[in-house]
């Protein structure tokens, strides 16, 4: 097997289309800028993160199949690599199918995955992996219904389109159903009005296994996983991870099982974001993103190849190489206010904490709750690198320019 990497900008550039720019895929088109791959970030915003990254900037509505497949054919990429789940996949699945372009890491891989009930269905129903008790609801009668027929209380309601804890909500007894409907049906992604409710996992940890599926040098896909990255989840939100997460033998042998039977089946070449519970030795499917994982920044500073490089490489048919470089954490920096073009004072203070290094996405606009930043922090052990992360992260603080 040979690749052939070409010159960007020339006749022969290798052409990658990054759908989907934040934060993210801006660190996928860093990888794949290093290797002369030429690179279309587009968003749904001017100014994303990833358009600030790349050869070529384009904004469109990504969920809309016409302009999708207009972008597709004007700039005749080799592969389109989504970084987000509101895309027109659909239109990725024809275009994939008529041999038009080639999708990361399958045009069916992102239907599947793109909202809740494919990738759930295939993994509890298909596949028989365990997963927490589920039903999907059109209403909330249809919602009280499923609780009371057996998913009972505590449980966790999502939109099915949804992503980063939006809309979502534990619901602990029947008073608090109505409002978890009605947050579901403010925060999803596009007004279906339909939801998952799933049974409360009392799990001890949570983790992300990255798992790659890359050509060896017969040509053959083979599957590598990275260490596990354990994190910590806030209103559904990932506020910090660290790797390596220490797991019982058994457990991590479970979770290399279950990541290994999904990414099977969704196929392709690229990385791949396993999330699992554990309590002991049991470990439950959650979901999975074929792709880089937010909770997988930290492998900017721990690994040698970071997720977002060994994405790259797979998709490309380069090897790749998991390891572990050093044990590490990250820690999340919030917007903190509501404004367009923040500045952030103590960055200086937070690099002086030891074994730091930050990222700050760029992001033109800041919520009080979106990610801006995250800090990462390398140490002798995960215990010290997550006090250091989120010491760092804290004296980072966002805030509206005064004029002057
Ligand atoms: N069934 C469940 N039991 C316990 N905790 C859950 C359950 N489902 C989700 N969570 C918690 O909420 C977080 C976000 O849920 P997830 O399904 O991953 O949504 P998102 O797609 O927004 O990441 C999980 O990482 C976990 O901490
Ligand atoms: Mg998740």
């Amino acid at each position: 097997m040979s690749t052939t990497l070409g010159t960007p900008l020339s006749p022969h550039a290798t052409k990658v289309m990054l759908l989907g720019a934040g934060e993210l895929g801006k660190e996928v088109l860093i990888a794949l800028q290093r290797l002369g791959v030429e690179t279309v970030a587009v968003d749904r915003y001017d100014n994303a993160p990833g358009q600030q990254v790349a050869h070529h900037a384009r904004t469109i509505t990504m969920s809309d199949p016409a302009q999708l497949k207009a972008l597709i054919e004007a700039e005749k990429p080799a592969m389109v690599v989504p970084e987000i789940e509101a895309i027109a996949t659909p239109m990725l699945e024809e275009l994939e199918a008529a041999g038009v372009v080639r999708v990361i890491p399958t045009a069916r891989a992102t239907r599947l995955t793109m909202d809740r009930e494919g990738i759930r269905r295939l993994a509890a129903e298909t596949l028989g992996l365990p997963t927490s008790p589920y039903k999907f609801c059109d209403s909330l009668a249809e919602l009280q219904a499923a609780i009371d027929g057996g998913i009972g209380y505590p449980n966790i309601v999502k939109p099915v389109m949804s992503s980063s804890g939006k809309g979502q909500s534990k619901i602990d007894g029947p008073s608090d159903v109505q409002k978890a409907w009605d947050y579901a049906m403010a925060g999803g992604r596009v007004s279906h009005g339909r939801v998952i409710v799933e049974g409360f996992i009392d799990f001890e940890y949570e983790i992300t296994l990255l798992t790659v599926r890359a050509l060896d040098e017969t040509g053959h896909v083979q599957t590598q996983f990275c260490e596990p990255i354990g994190h910590v989840q806030k209103g559904g939100d990932y506020v910090e991870s660290w790797q390596p997460c220490r797991m019982a033998p058994a457990a991590l042998q479970r979770a290399r099982e279950i990541a290994k039977a999904v990414t099977d089946n969704l196929g392709g070449q690229g990385l791949f974001g396993v999330e699992l519970f554990v309590k002991g030795d049991e470990v439950w499917f959650s979901e999975v993103s074929p792709r880089p994982h937010d909770t997988g920044l930290v492998t900017l500073t721990t690994q040698w190849q970071s997720e977002f490089e060994l994405h790259a490489r797979a998709i490309l048919g380069l090897p790749v190489d998991t390891s572990l470089k050093t044990p590490g954490a990250s820690a999340v920096v919030y917007g903190g206010v509501d404004a367009l073009g923040v500045v952030f004072d103590g960055v200086d203070e937070a690099l002086r904490v030891p074994g730091t290094d930050i990222r700050l996405f760029g992001k033109p606009e800041s919520f009080v709750k979106r990610r801006m930043g995250v800090l990462l922090a390398r140490a002798g052990d995960v215990e010290e690198a997550r006090v250091n992360a989120k010491k760092a992260a804290a004296l980072v603080r966002p805030r509206v320019p005064t004029e002057d």
